[in-house]
């Protein structure tokens, strides 16, 4: 018995910013911001709860099931729309849907974390949960500030994931926290994203290699196993030295930060509903995630697919 995978959908707002746009207001450029990153272009615009319930019905939609059928809803999100109730509260009265709903934050590593939340609660007896990464960091951007507003963006990604009876999609998983980083990157109440850049990405290159070398052990493989490697869309220079110091070839990381720059939590499950939409998604290989964020928080999980 175990958890599947069986539905993904993703949502982006229609605006689409690019390097060029955003060089027009600040000290920046398409050269600087496409090498230092990898990032091409950005979507912004609309809320956590719209972008949520767009991914989040897309998936039911390609997981085939109805609102009386989803037992239970958890919105990964950084950027909750009211302190309360929980967006996931606003997104189950969209969707129509009578179940629990949760929001989960631990920031860029929150669909990883909501994951073995919920895993957690389809072991325990919960049949079938809707789980959505969304968020408008746009909106906690200070768009004069070129260290934040030439990274951060806004999308939602989502995934129905149910319990079977003979497979389980979900091999292994290792999940750290450190308080004690708060503030290298953080964003008060009435305030904006304020991020060590430096700092952070040396710290996520470290954290990326140690959970995910962890992950993979615990899972009973190696390196050579992983054919996907779907890590958490903050910055290309990241994913290329954790996939040199893993051992897992760049062409088997899913990228996506190009089109959609960095959307936290959503930023996994758009990845992997690309990598899906692009047939990269095998039934019985192996798949990476792996993210990192503002807590510090980290988290890297080993799947094989089922379907
Ligand atoms: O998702 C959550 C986690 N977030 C991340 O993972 C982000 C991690 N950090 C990063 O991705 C990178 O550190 C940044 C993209 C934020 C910065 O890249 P970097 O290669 O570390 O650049 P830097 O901060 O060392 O800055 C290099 C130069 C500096 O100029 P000087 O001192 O060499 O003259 C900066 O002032 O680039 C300058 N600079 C910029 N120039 C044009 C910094 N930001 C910009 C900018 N446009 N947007």
């Amino acid at each position: 018995m175990g958890t599947r995978f069986v539905g993904w959908g993703m949502a982006v707002p229609d605006k689409i910013v690019t390097n060029d746009d955003l060089s027009k207001t600040l000290e920046t450029s398409d050269e600087w911001i496409s090498e230092r990153t990898g990032i091409r272009q950005r979507h912004i615009g609309g809320t956590t709860t719209e972008l949520g319930t767009l991914a989040g019905r897309r998936a039911m939609e390609d997981a085939n099931v109805k609102p009386e059928d989803i037992d239970f809803v958890i919105l990964a999100t950084t950027t909750p729309d009211r302190m309360a109730p929980s967006t996931a509260a606003l997104i189950q009265a969209e969707l129509g849907l009578t179940c629990p709903a949760l929001d989960v934050n631990a920031a860029c590593a929150g669909f990883p974390y909501a994951v073995r939340v919920a895993q957690g609660l389809i072991e325990t007896g919960t049949k079938r949960i809707l789980l959505i990464g969304a968020e408008t960091l746009s909106r906690w951007v200070d768009w004069t500030d070129r260290n934040v507003a030439v990274l951060l963006a806004d999308g939602a990604g989502a995934t129905v994931m149910e319990y079977s009876e003979t497979e389980n999609d979900i091999r292994s998983f290792v999940l750290g926290a450190s308080g004690v980083d708060a503030d290298l990157l953080t964003c008060d109440h009435g305030s904006y994203f304020f991020m060590d850049g430096k700092e952070v990405f040396r710290r996520a290159v470290r954290v990326v290699v140690d959970s995910a070398s962890e992950a993979i052990q615990k899972a009973g493989i190696t390196p050579a196993d992983i054919s996907l490697m779907i890590p958490h869309q903050a910055n290309i220079r990241i994913i290329q030295a954790a996939s040199e110091r893993l051992g897992i070839p760049m062409e088997n990381a899913v990228i996506t930060l190009d089109r959609y720059g960095n959307t936290s939590s959503a930023s996994i499950p758009m990845a992997f509903w690309h990598a899906r939409d692009e047939g990269r998604v095998k039934k019985g290989e192996y798949a990476l995630m792996t993210g990192f964020g503002a807590g510090m928080t980290w988290a890297s999980s080993v799947l094989k697919w089922s379907m």
